[in-house]
């Protein structure tokens, strides 16, 4: 395995042959501490007992006060386990004291949690923070994460997730870098080498998780965990790439998606795992499958039982099972009776023991007293760089008669439930957060307007309270109103099938709207939101996301202009939600949407996106001009000038992109090939140029081969996929 030193193989192959068929099986399997006693059904049944109301939440909570967890000891004693998701430091130095000093050959557990935007210091979920654009800022918060969460023991993140999606009904397209399958590859590459490359300690660097793999954001209709059906040109040019890119530098492992590809469960798909990630790819770590997902394929209909369903796993190439034990129930058997081959163990053993020698867990399986208590009290620094991440993740969409940013001595009538919260700001997907480090809106609203009052007024869910609005209009000389969606309406099993403002939101809005005061709308959401009526009728938009513990500051920041926002939008907004999957890199079609009849459009909604991909305002504007392309013999090299024309410093992002105009396949009519972080004074002007290399200019056919085709293309630069300037070149012969 790339990483690992000769020693360090040799120790593998040695350990490798000293132990059982049984041992390597434990290996294969991860547990969860199972919550046992007080009651006499499966844990997962008594959540769906409360969830369909056969038993009140009260009742579960009483029985769940008397339950225990059962961390597998024994099982681990015996080696039965390889993997465990536990992120109490203290618990993961006793069950690794079991498997280290306790089991016959001591070797470590690796312990896995679900990191996907920070430990402690929660950043912006994924696809706001891709917004920023800043490949070096992906790197540096993935890296504290990691020096965070080893601290606690957890040395394997189930993170980058790295899916392209296109659809905003679906809920996780909060957890991954949008819809632009470059920007996915540049924030998957960053991703891995913050997580995995700092070795100055084994303290400092974890083993990463690409997920999930594959082409789960192509779930039909949005709806999460339904069928992935796509051409295979898509599949290679498009949901594939961001794997490629960082099973390229270097990912460690890999964890397969809960949906089935064109029929095949991406479980046990041996296509995907085998043949496109092990051997095209060279993915030398290994394969984890999604929760629960071996049990799934009996009931996807590709396994008749869980013994079937694990053997398919195995010999597809799925090297650990998570949370189902049906490795370690059934593939003994299954080795025994020769319907699974000795070599598929041995290799999943292999890769399995190569991540955690990588890892350091051999020479250093425990968390130190000194690790642990490194960050009992957050240190600033993390606290700066959480606060650096938010507010670059802000995106200003929308700011009518310049109303932001606001004058701290203005009062401010801050409204919206969501402001005052310390939860809600975090995220989808965040679990080791402390709220002492929390900055609500509201808390840092305060810090820099001295005259806000805050009124509630209503919020997603719920009532409004007419009194406050009243209230809040005769109050301020403008309006804050921080509206959106609950972190539950976004993330896992959170698919919506109407994208608008949940709730009461757009009526307390047309209220806020009606006491004649300037509103500005501050959203908190996980998705992009069909935002038809407030672009129509509301002056100014800030896209606030779910920005970590210090949104409260960085929205302050924004609002009073001692930030001015740079961050653009890593997918696309749609008018309505019937406009669904809406994206840049569309194909032309033969009838490309326009006002005639007769062509790809709606009758009853608008052309394209209402805020395309890759748009962001700033307090200041940015002008593009002289964008020239020059022939060498292996690239274009294309400069743009870009001139910073108001009064305010600002970072811009400049886009450049790419169009095949004729190939052997359609191609989509824009795609992103690079892009920079301008830094401009007012005033200043600045050349930025791209090279972009004849090689980098084709695309995969759906048999997988790279085509690489003369003829026309255009080459487009600009501060959004919508605003460009562009060039035509030409590609010779290659
Ligand atoms: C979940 C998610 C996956 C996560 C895993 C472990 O169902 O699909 O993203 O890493 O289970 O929590």
């Amino acid at each position: 395995m790339k990483g690992l030193s000769e020693v360090q193989k040799a120790a593998v192959e040695e350990l490798l042959a000293q132990m059982t068929l049984e041992e390597k099986i434990g290996q294969m399997n991860q547990e969860s501490p199972s919550i046992v006693g007080g009651f006499d059904v499966p844990f997962e049944e008594l959540i769906e007992m409360m969830t369909d109301g056969r038993i009140s939440k009260q009742e579960f909570e009483h029985i769940m006060s008397s339950a225990t967890q059962d961390f597998h000891e024994d099982a681990i004693r015996k080696g039965g386990v390889g993997s465990l998701m536990v992120q109490d430091p203290v618990k993961v130095n006793e069950l690794q004291k079991i498997a280290v000093e306790e089991s016959r050959l001591g070797i470590p557990l690796i312990f896995g949690l679900d990191v996907i935007h920070g430990f402690r210091s929660v950043y912006p979920i994924a696809i706001a923070e891709a917004g920023s654009f800043d490949t070096d800022l992906f790197e540096r918060t993935a890296r504290m994460a990691a020096k965070e969460s080893r601290a606690a023991g957890v040395a394997w993140h189930f993170a980058p997730m790295v899916d392209v999606a296109r659809d905003a009904r679906w809920g996780r397209v909060s957890e991954g870098p949008g819809e632009d399958p470059y920007l996915g590859s540049v924030f998957a590459r960053a991703k891995i080498r913050g997580l995995q490359n700092d070795h100055s300690s084994t303290d400092n660097y974890v083993a990463a998780c690409l997920k999930h793999y594959v082409g789960y954001g192509a779930c039909e209709s949005g709806r999460d965990y339904n069928t992935v059906s796509m051409a295979m040109h898509l599949f290679y040019n498009a949901y594939l790439k961001p794997f490629a890119a960082a099973v390229d530098e270097g990912a460690m492992t890999v964890m397969a998606a809960f949906n089935d590809l064109n029929g095949v469960p991406c479980t046990v798909n041996e296509f995907l795992l085998r043949k496109t990630l092990k051997e095209s790819l060279g993915f030398p770590g290994f394969v984890v499958s999604d929760a629960n997902a071996i049990r799934e394929c009996v009931t996807h209909g590709i396994a008749s039982d869980e013994m079937d369903a694990g053997v398919k796993a195995a010999i597809a190439g799925m090297d650990m099972d998570m949370g189902t034990g049906i490795y370690a129930k059934n593939l003994k058997k299954a080795v025994e009776d020769g319907t699974v081959p000795m070599a598929v163990i041995d290799e999943a053993a292999r890769r399995i023991l190569s991540v955690k020698m990588w890892l350091g867990l051999f020479d250093h399986p425990y968390v130190s007293e000194e690790t642990m208590a490194r960050y009992t009290v957050l240190p600033e620094e993390h606290k700066a760089l959480a606060r650096e991440a938010a507010e670059k993740s802000v995106v200003l969409l929308k700011n009518e008669n310049n109303i932001l940013p606001i004058d701290p001595a203005k009062k401010v009538a801050l409204v919206g439930s969501l402001a005052e919260s310390e939860e809600e700001i975090i995220g989808a997907w965040a679990m080791s957060w402390k709220k002492e480090d929390c900055v609500s809106i509201l808390n840092g609203m305060k810090e820099t307007f001295p005259n806000l009052k805050y009124f509630p007024c209503g919020g997603p869910e719920g009532d409004i309270s007419m009194d406050e609005v009243i209230a809040a209009g005769d109050y301020g000389d403008v309006i804050v109103a921080v509206l959106g969606e609950l972190v539950s309406m976004s993330g896992e099993a959170s698919s919506r099938a109407d994208i608008t403002l949940p709730g009461r939101q757009r009526e307390l809005l047309e209220m806020l709207m009606h006491t004649g005061k300037p509103v500005v709308l501050v959203l908190m959401n996980g998705r992009p939101l069909a935002l038809q009526w407030e672009d129509l009728y509301v002056p100014v938009i800030v896209e606030g996301w779910h920005l970590g513990i210090e949104m409260g500051h960085a929205v302050a920041r924004v609002l009073s202009g001692e930030k001015n926002p740079e961050g653009k939008l890593s997918s696309s907004f749609p008018y309505v939600t019937g406009q669904c999957p809406v994206y840049y890199n569309h194909m032309n079609t033969g009838r490309p949407g326009s006002k005639s009849k007769f062509t790809s459009r709606y009758l009853d909604a608008p052309l394209g996106s209402l805020y395309p991909f890759g748009y962001g305002l700033s307090y200041t504007e940015y002008s593009y001009s002289d964008f020239k392309v020059a022939e060498k013999e292996d690239a274009f090299e294309a400069v743009v000038k870009v001139k910073n024309t108001g009064e305010r410093d600002g970072r811009e992002t400049v886009q450049f992109y790419m169009q095949d105009v004729t190939g052997s396949l359609v191609r989509p009519v824009k795609e992103l090939k690079d892009f920079r972080k301008v830094a401009l004074e007012a005033g200043e002007e600045k050349e930025v140029s791209f090279t972009l290399f004849k090689k980098d200019m084709g695309f995969f056919n759906n048999e997988g081969i790279y085509c690489l085709e003369e003829g026309a293309f255009r080459l487009y630069v600009g501060g959004d996929s919508r605003n460009c300037l562009m060039e035509e070149v030409y590609l010779k012969e290659v």
